[in-house]
C-alpha cells in the first residue's frame, strides 16, 4: 500500500523461522516505531468505523493492545484487553484456541462487556484466525455486538478472514 507518503508494507519486516522453523514472521515493531506509518495504520483502521457508535475496542494480547489503545482514543471508545490465561485479576471467562504455531488459552474479565455493547475487535495480524475466533467466542459469550474485526495484516493463504466471515464477523485489513 502507498498513500500520504507512507508505505505500510515497507514498514513491516519479515523474520524467517520465528518463532518456529518454516514460519515467516511479519514483525510490526518497525511499523510502530515509524511515526507516519503508525499514525497512517491507525487512521486507516478507524476510517470505516467512525460512524458505527463503537462502545469498546477489544485488543488481543499483545500487539492488539498497542493498536487497540490508539483506535479507542480515535473512536472515543473504551478499551478492553483479551489476555493470555492467568493474567487478569478479577473473575474471567476462558477459551482454548489454536494458532499458526501453537495452542493456548485466553481470557476476558466477566464484567468487561455489558450485553449489547458494540465492540470493535483488533489485532496486528490474522493468520489461521484461530486467535480471533477465540476472541469472538469470548465477546459473544458476554453478549457483545461485534461491529467488525480489524487487522493491519492478513495472511490470506491461512484462511483467517474467511473463517471470521463464516462466523458473521465483518473483517477489515490493510495489507495482505
Ligand atoms: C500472533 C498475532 C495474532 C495471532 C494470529 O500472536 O499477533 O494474535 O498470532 O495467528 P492466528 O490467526 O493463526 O490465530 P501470538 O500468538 O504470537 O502472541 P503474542 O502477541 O503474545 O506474541
Ligand atoms: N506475525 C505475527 N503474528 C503471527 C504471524 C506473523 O507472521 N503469524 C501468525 N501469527
Amino acid at each position: 500500500s502507498m498513500a500520504k507518503g507512507f508505505d505500510l508494507t515497507a514498514a513491516i519486516r519479515t523474520i524467517p523461522d520465528y518463532p518456529k522453523p518454516g514460519i515467516q514472521f511479519r514483525d510490526i515493531t518497525t511499523l510502530l516505531a515509524d511515526a507516519d506509518a503508525f499514525r497512517g495504520a491507525v487512521d486507516a483502521l478507524v476510517d470505516g468505523h467512525r460512524d458505527e457508535q463503537v462502545d469498546l475496542v477489544a485488543g488481543i494480547e499483545a500487539r492488539g493492545f498497542i493498536l487497540g489503545g490508539a483506535l479507542a482514543h480515535q473512536l472515543s471508545a473504551g478499551f478492553v484487553p483479551i489476555r493470555k490465561k492467568g493474567k487478569l485479576p478479577h473473575d474471567t471467562i476462558r477459551v482454548a484456541y489454536s494458532l499458526e504455531y501453537g495452542v493456548d488459552e485466553m481470557e476476558m474479565h466477566r464484567d468487561a462487556v455489558r450485553p449489547g455493547q458494540r465492540v470493535l475487535l483488533t489485532d496486528d495480524l490474522i493468520a489461521t484466525g484461530g486467535t480471533a475466533e477465540g476472541a469472538v467466542k469470548l465477546l459473544r459469550e458476554l453478549g457483545a455486538e461485534i461491529v467488525a474485526a480489524c487487522f493491519v495484516i492478513d495472511l490470506p493463504d491461512l484462511g483467517g478472514r474467511k473463517r471470521l466471515e463464516a462466523l458473521g464477523v465483518q473483517v477489515r485489513t490493510l495489507i495482505a
